[in-house]
């Protein structure tokens, strides 16, 4: 029998016939929940690979006390994100707005004649009635169809006809793509020619949210490790301003962001993959790659600003079948999508003054990753 055809177990027995002995095997999947979740999940199946759950601690988000569920591979994250938003707290936490949770599609088709953008723009009536069904329950949800865009592209040359829909709670993805190849094989039948794609737009660049929030000097003296508070507010300044010229420090800059914000998403059975692809075609929209916070300083101290495009479901695909996102979602109060980027941002930003203030202050081996250093001992005393 195929081998995606065998159940997990016969599948894991198999691993000795296919591979030679093996000395360990990964967990079974003895839970029932983890058994139809890797079934329901990807082809081919034989285990689960656990990764740390942990909790960031101390989070004020709009007023609301919060505790983060992040999975995540990295000893430093959680330290430090619970460390950046403990002291930010204390002058009132972070402040977060998030745009409705609009995704778009892409049908796409060559166009030798420069002659189907006026074609498709006389057909925008009939291609919103296609979308009526497959888009009825998002659109009694309060989402649905919000534009559709007919757009030349002449390196190609073709035309790309873009449709933006609000997604709700939705990642999209799924949707979307259903919705883009039901416009592709009918403007296939008007055109008499296949389309090149159909497919969603990981570019998420309407679906975004912002976090501030501000710090005394003494407060960022305290995330320093105690050095002098106002000339460690001015060098985390320049770090920020760092990151928005000098592109190789962007990277890095926004990895450091990433870093919670990636295992909040795993946490919560979100595609990090779509996230990440998204956060840094923004980081890049205006032609320099750059960092995705801004830092200013204030009569008091410094204003800290992040803004991301942040593509992240509550409901669909991972985040129910996982047991554990589904835990993690009950855990952050059953947020709406809205509310999930509106946290995810605050949580960047917590890590990214974290990492800040540790790297103009102490040094990351030194302020910011002590974890790191731990985890290395133990590893040299084992082996
Ligand atoms: C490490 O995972 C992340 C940092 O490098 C981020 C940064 O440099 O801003 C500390």
């Amino acid at each position: 029998m195929k081998f995606r055809k065998l159940t997990i177990q016969a599948r894991r027995q198999q691993l000795t016939e296919r591979h030679g002995p093996i000395d360990w095997l990964p967990p079974e999947p003895a839970n029932g929940d983890y058994l139809a979740m890797v079934e329901a999940q990807i082809e081919n199946g034989i285990g689960i690979m656990g990764l740390a759950l942990g909790l960031a601690t101390g989070f004020v988000i709009d007023g609301t006390p919060y505790d983060l569920p992040l999975a995540t591979e990295e000893p430093s994250v959680i330290a430090a994100a619970s460390f950046a938003a403990t002291v930010a707290a204390r002058s009132g936490g972070f402040v977060t707005t998030a745009t409705d949770p609009l995704m778009a599609f892409q049908v796409v088709f060559e166009d030798p004649e420069h002659t189907l953008v006026n074609q498709f723009n006389a057909s925008l009536d009939t291609i919103k009635s296609l979308l009526t069904d497959p888009l009825t329950a998002m659109t009694r949800r309060g989402g649905g169809l919000r534009d559709i865009i007919v757009t030349p592209i002449p390196e190609l040359p073709a035309v790309k006809i873009q449709v933006t829909v609000d997604v709700r709670d939705a990642q999209g993805a799924n949707l979307l793509n259903t919705c883009a190849e039901r416009v592709g094989d009918y403007l296939a039948g008007e055109v008499g020619q296949r389309p090149l794609m159909c497919i969603v737009c990981n570019a998420a660049a309407k679906r975004r949210a912002t976090a501030a929030c501000h710090l005394t000097c003494a407060q960022v003296g305290q995330l320093c490790k105690g050095q002098d508070p106002a000339e460690s507010t001015r060098r985390v300044v320049q770090a920020g301003r760092l990151a928005q010229v000098d592109r190789d420090r962007a990277v890095t800059h926004n990895k450091g962001i990433m870093n919670g914000i990636t295992a909040l998403a795993l946490a919560t059975g979100n595609d990090t993959r779509a996230l990440e692809a998204a956060v840094h075609a923004w980081a890049s929209r205006d032609g320099l790659y750059q960092g995705l916070s801004h830092y200013e300083t204030t009569p008091e101290g410094l204003h800290a600003r992040l803004e991301l495009p942040l593509p992240l479901a509550t409901v669909g695909g991972c985040t129910q079948h996982h047991p554990t996102s589904r835990f993690a979602l009950s855990l952050l109060g059953h947020p709406n999508s809205v509310t999930l980027m509106r946290i995810a941002a605050a949580l960047g930003l917590a890590q990214n003054i974290a990492a800040l203030c540790a790297l103009v202050s102490t040094g990351i081996q030194q302020g910011h990753m002590p974890r790191h250093a731990r985890k290395e001992r133990s590893h040299d005393a084992t082996v």
